[in-house]
């Protein structure tokens, strides 16, 4: 169906793609913003045009937590971060965080990614949940961007999906210190909470306070996500706690059954900061499907694909 000039501007931008990218690579993975590097050239979305232009009043660090082999997760998790809509006046920088890497395979292939894409941290703990992850991470930050601070670091899982403009919307106007976001637990109970692991931001001075704390590395009873509430009260840096229940949430789709719909777990939303539990391809597909990722979706002589055979469809 395609006509001639369509294809001609598709193959122009994705050389326009080509270049800009080898340009912006040698800055090195400090300033290689993901969702820009990406985003501005794969598609021609409107929102991203008006977003690019005003000043930048917020800036976001966030971690996504993942571990050297999951390398088909980090390609559809670099695929759902830089087709997003990018936020409006706000910078979110997205990286992969790791542990030191041990295996040969592992450091060889990870090094071609951190050429390729940039995206990378390596904080120094072993990769093993629940084993000090969590404060190396978020005690490395403070340190690595002292010299440009974000106004915000957030921790997240590599089964989470954050939808980065609706978290720039929440996040906007809220308080820059003492400031802990993200889905309270357990659910209405109003005792020993804690951010749920699937995703959380606190402010800098949080950052900076665990940094300065080395004696939280050891504060350990539960799990780290858990542990990370428990530092925050003991520490009296929880004085701004935003709760994102219901717009965080666990994946549910019909196929699931209704039993299972509770706090955690909800139909999709259009108004979603992140979905959890997208622990299979399938999931992953009907999420960025719901939230309009193929949108940006091309006609083209060269492929034909039915995306109207789906459950959003169907529903
Ligand atoms: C990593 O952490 C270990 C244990 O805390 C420490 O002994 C080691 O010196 C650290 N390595 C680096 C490169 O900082
Ligand atoms: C996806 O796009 C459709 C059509 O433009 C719109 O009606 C719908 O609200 C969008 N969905 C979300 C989750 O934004």
């Amino acid at each position: 169906m395609a006509s001639p000039p369509l294809s001609v501007a598709l193959l122009s931008a994705i050389l326009v793609a080509a270049v800009i990218y080898l340009i912006a690579i040698p800055d090195g993975f400090k300033l290689t913003e993901l969702l820009g590097s990406s985003s501005s050239c794969a598609k021609k979305n409107q929102q991203l045009q008006a977003a690019t232009d005003e000043p930048v009043d917020l800036s976001v660090f966030l971690g996504i937590m993942t571990v050297p082999s999951a390398y088909e997760r980090r390609t559809i998790l670099r695929l759902a971060y830089s087709l997003q809509p990018r936020p409006a006046r706000a910078a979110v920088d997205v990286r992969f965080v790791l542990c030191t890497i041990d295996k040969e395979e592992d450091r060889i292939l990870v090094s071609l990614e951190i050429i390729a894409h940039g995206d990378v941290l390596v904080v120094n703990c072993t990769e093993n949940m629940n084993d000090g992850k969590t404060y190396a991470y978020f005690s490395a930050v403070p340190r690595l961007f002292a010299a440009a601070p974000y106004d915000y670091v957030g921790k997240t899982d590599d089964d989470n999906y954050y939808r980065v403009a609706a978290l720039v919307e929440s996040l906007r106007g809220k308080a820059r210190r003492d400031m802990y976001h993200g889905f309270l637990l357990p659910c209405h109970w109003p005792h020993n909470q804690y951010m749920s692991g699937m995703g959380y931001i606190v402010s800098w001075d949080v950052v900076e306070w665990v940094a300065a704390t080395p004696e939280l590395r050891d504060d350990h009873h539960v799990w780290e996500d858990e542990d990370f509430g428990g530092w925050l009260r003991k520490g009296g840096k929880n004085k701004n706690v935003y709760n994102e229940e219901p717009r965080m949430y666990n994946y549910w789709d019909r196929d699931m059954g209704y039993e299972k719909i509770d706090c955690f777990w909800h139909a999709h939303r259009a108004d979603a900061v992140a979905v959890h539990q997208l622990k299979d391809r399938l999931k992953w597909a009907r999420t960025l499907y719901y939230f309009n990722a193929t949108q940006g979706l091309r006609p083209s002589k060269l492929y034909h694909v039915d995306l109207e055979n789906n459950i959003y469809k169907v529903y």
